[in-house]
């Protein structure tokens, strides 16, 4: 009997082809988002369940009897939309997908530091709808980016790989916060210089990129009076995960000119984007692109294959995070 297992979205056609080989694989054709119904469901029916970002698993989604489901094997690196905890109780191990999304992730965070610097977006904007007028000295003034501070929150494997790109392709200082002390080694290969509180390098960086998990106590790591410390011509740019920043303070402290742009590819309640910041120019925004490439889709699906693959055959899980 092959394990009976869920993929809650639809993931990359070489991937799905290798799952229906190896597993009993129920896959979402339609690929709409489950409903919170269905993934309570999906427990009792499935020996494993493959969700990912847009499956939400809060506590009260884990049935409390009668659980089939051994392994929550997740597609995607962030694992804040799944509550540990209650898995932990319920001896339901969980995996991510480490590594094989870091330098695409870390590519996107390049996109949109220099689209939000350089006008990218505003610009294109304007092409399109007819309203450029052709060249002149004063037209459309954006930030240089080469040569400035870059400020990184979080130096895990994303930060790193967007502190060498600043650092090596853009001739910029890197200084950075991170919990855990980073070894001297590593830092000095970046060029980076590690501060002790978040606020000495929101206060220094002209540009602050943010590469820290999600939920738990990083929820609304970056709030009102954090915002303040930012200096009046810096950007914020935010590809790890909406929660990390207080929205409704990035709204109003971009309506009031605090400070001077932000490019985010995540956001909290997303795929819902407050109008304020659609409405705003000085706002580069994605729908949470940062892993969105055929390669590193792909290498993700293979990851958690790898996982469910070893978990099945009884072996220690490559990328267990429960
Ligand atoms: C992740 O893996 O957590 C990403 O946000 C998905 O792109």
């Amino acid at each position: 009997m092959k394990p009976r297992v869920i993929v809650t979205r639809r993931w990359p056609a070489a991937v799905e082809r290798i799952l229906a080989e190896r597993f009993d694989t129920t896959f979402n054709q339609g690929d709409a988002p489950l409903s919170p119904v269905q993934l309570k469901a999906a427990f009792l029916k499935f020996d494993a369940i493959l969700p990912t970002v847009s499956d939400k698993l809060p506590a009260s989604s884990f049935p409390d009897s009668d659980l089939r489901t051994k392994l929550i094997a997740n597609f995607g690196v962030g694992f804040s939309h799944i509550d540990i905890g209650a898995a932990r109780e319920r001896d339901i191990a969980v995996t991510n997908t480490p590594g094989v999304l870091t330098d695409c992730t870390a590519d996107i965070a390049m996109s949109l530091l220099l689209s939000v610097a350089r006008r990218a977006g505003e610009g294109e904007r304007q092409l399109r709808s007819g309203d450029w007028a052709g060249w002149c000295p004063t037209h459309m003034i954006g930030t240089k980016v080469s040569g400035k501070t870059l400020g990184i929150i979080g130096m895990g494997r994303i930060g790193k790989a967007t502190a060498k790109r600043a650092h090596f392709g853009f001739d910029m200082d890197v200084l950075f916060y991170n919990r855990s002390k980073v070894d001297d080694e590593e830092i000095r290969a970046m060029g980076a210089c590690q501060l002790s509180t978040i606020e000495d390098v929101l206060a220094s960086a002209d540009f602050v990129s943010l590469h820290c998990p999600g939920g738990g106590e990083n929820r609304h790591l970056i709030n009102a009076s954090r915002l303040a410390v930012m200096k009046r011509g810096a950007f914020l740019i935010n590809t790890a995960r909406g929660d990390v920043v207080d929205q409704g303070a990035l709204i109003e402290s971009l309506e009031n000119r605090k400070f001077a742009g932000a490019g985010l590819d995540v956001f909290d309640g997303e795929p819902h984007i407050p109008e304020a910041l659609k409405r705003m120019e000085n706002v580069v925004l994605l729908p949470h692109l940062g892993s969105a490439t055929d390669e590193t889709r792909v290498a993700m699906g293979m990851r958690a294959v790898e996982n469910l693959v070893a978990f099945f055959e009884g072996r220690p899980l490559p990328d267990r995070v429960v």
